[in-house]
């Protein structure tokens, strides 16, 4: 359970049935995912985000994206309190070293108080109303959303405008420096815009058939979504219900090429294609080799291409996000399906199969993203622990800086 003790929050545990208690910091070094929500096996407290697991000592004994003959770095073992002890009943826990005695038995047992907020990282973030994010172009709404003639409120950065689309033109108001239409999206630049455009070859190719997700809300910010969405590192435990469990824990570090507003990744990994017609007839096995292409544009524009090298049927997925709010967040995805050269196009079955894959996933990303409980994404690389399958995750951070030190001179400017 979370408790707080002077300015800092723990979690306190049990390892084992009927042993002694334990206490941990409340957030998990890795990406400070709150341990509050994580679940104790074989004696150990593992992480529900990427399975990290700390043992009564606070040591990191395991990260399992490193594999089974991986070392946590040093930085991954947790600084406990520097005592907790069980007396009269009571867990009672010293932040710091103390030479008081425990009081006696409380007469009477405090009110229960609310679950303590884990604390935040002490450098920067980029938050959801960072200035510099007025300087690009932001999806405000599906273009099916907004008929002609018809009206639309959205949300963008703190500020509410209405979209209004007369014939051919959607206008803004207030006036924006640009709104248009690209990829079935209606985007909305605030101020002259310094990013650059995410290309989907994937949209103008016959053999892929689209299908877009119902647009989905996120109560908090932009960056740990972009964050979660490259990081191959945490479908077992964030997924383990929907795609996750065929998802090997150890993962190796993707290829990483930096371009103008962003960077592409390449990862190939061994899983399973139950999706691949020859599995059923014993032409191809289940376990496939899959090529795994991410790209990222700055701050919130992505596409992940997923090849099956041996069927060439490919997935392609659209993933944009619009930040509203500093706790709100606005995602549009579109998945892109091709069953690979020669072969027929995808059924809508098929296709309307996959949205609603998609769509459970994304629940599962929204629902972990709850838990966060972070203003933005932090840009101190102390506030957080990096292990070599982190890479896309670093640059993204360091993406996010080059982007706002962009806008921020055109702000100055
Ligand atoms: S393992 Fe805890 S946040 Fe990644
Ligand atoms: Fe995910």
């Amino acid at each position: 359970m979370p408790v707080s003790a002077g300015e800092s929050a723990y979690v306190v545990v049990r390892l084992r049935p009927g042993g002694e208690v334990s206490a941990f910091p409340a957030r998990c070094p890795h990406r400070l995912v709150p341990l509050a929500a994580g679940t104790v096996s074989g004696g150990r407290l593992q992480c529900p985000a990427h399975g990290w697991r700390f043992d009564g000592d606070g040591r990191c004994v395991d990260v399992p994206s490193l594999g089974t003959t991986g070392t946590p770095p040093p930085r991954a073992d947790l600084a406990l309190p520097w005592a907790v002890e069980e007396r009269h009943g009571w867990v009672w826990l010293a932040p710091e070293r103390t030479t008081a005695t425990l009081p006696p038995r409380p007469a009477t047992p405090p009110a229960p108080a609310a679950a303590p907020v884990p604390p935040q990282p002490a450098g920067p973030v980029f938050h959801n109303l960072e200035p510099s994010l007025a300087h690009a172009w932001h999806p405000v709404a599906l273009s099916r959303e907004l008929r002609r003639g018809g009206w639309l409120q959205v949300r963008l950065l703190g500020r509410n405008w209405m979209l209004r689309r007369d014939g051919e033109e959607v206008s803004a108001e207030p006036p924006a420096y640009g709104v248009r239409e690209r990829l079935g999206v209606i985007w909305l630049a605030p101020d002259e815009p310094a990013d650059t455009d995410l290309e989907v070859p994937e949209a103008a190719d016959r053999r892929f058939v689209p299908g877009w997700l119902p647009p989905l809300r996120s109560p908090g910010p932009a960056g740990p979504l972009a964050d979660t969405f490259l990081d191959a590192t945490h479908g077992p435990f964030v997924h383990a219900t929907t795609i996750g469990a065929a998802d090997v824990g150890e993962v190796a570090p993707g290829e990483i090429t930096l371009e103008r507003g962003g960077f592409t990744s390449v990862q190939e990994q061994w899983c399973d294609n139950p999706l691949d017609p020859e599995v059923a007839t014993g032409g191809r096995s289940l376990r496939q080799r899959r090529r795994t292409t991410y790209i990222y544009r700055a701050p919130f524009q992505l596409r992940l291409r997923q090849e099956f090298l041996d069927s060439g049927a490919t997935t392609t997925i659209v993933y944009l996000l619009q930040p509203e709010d500093l706790d709100s967040t606005r995602l549009y995805v579109c998945v892109l399906l091709s069953s690979g050269g020669g072969q027929p196009l995808p059924l809508p079955a098929a296709v309307t199969a996959q949205v609603v894959l998609q769509h459970q996933i994304l629940a599962e990303d929204v629902r972990s993203q709850e838990t966060l409980a972070v203003r933005g994404l932090p840009l101190d690389r102390r506030d957080e622990v990096h292990v070599p399958a982190d890479g896309r995750g670093v640059a993204l951070r360091q993406a996010l800086c080059d982007f706002m030190a962009v806008g921020r001179r055109q702000l100055a400017a």
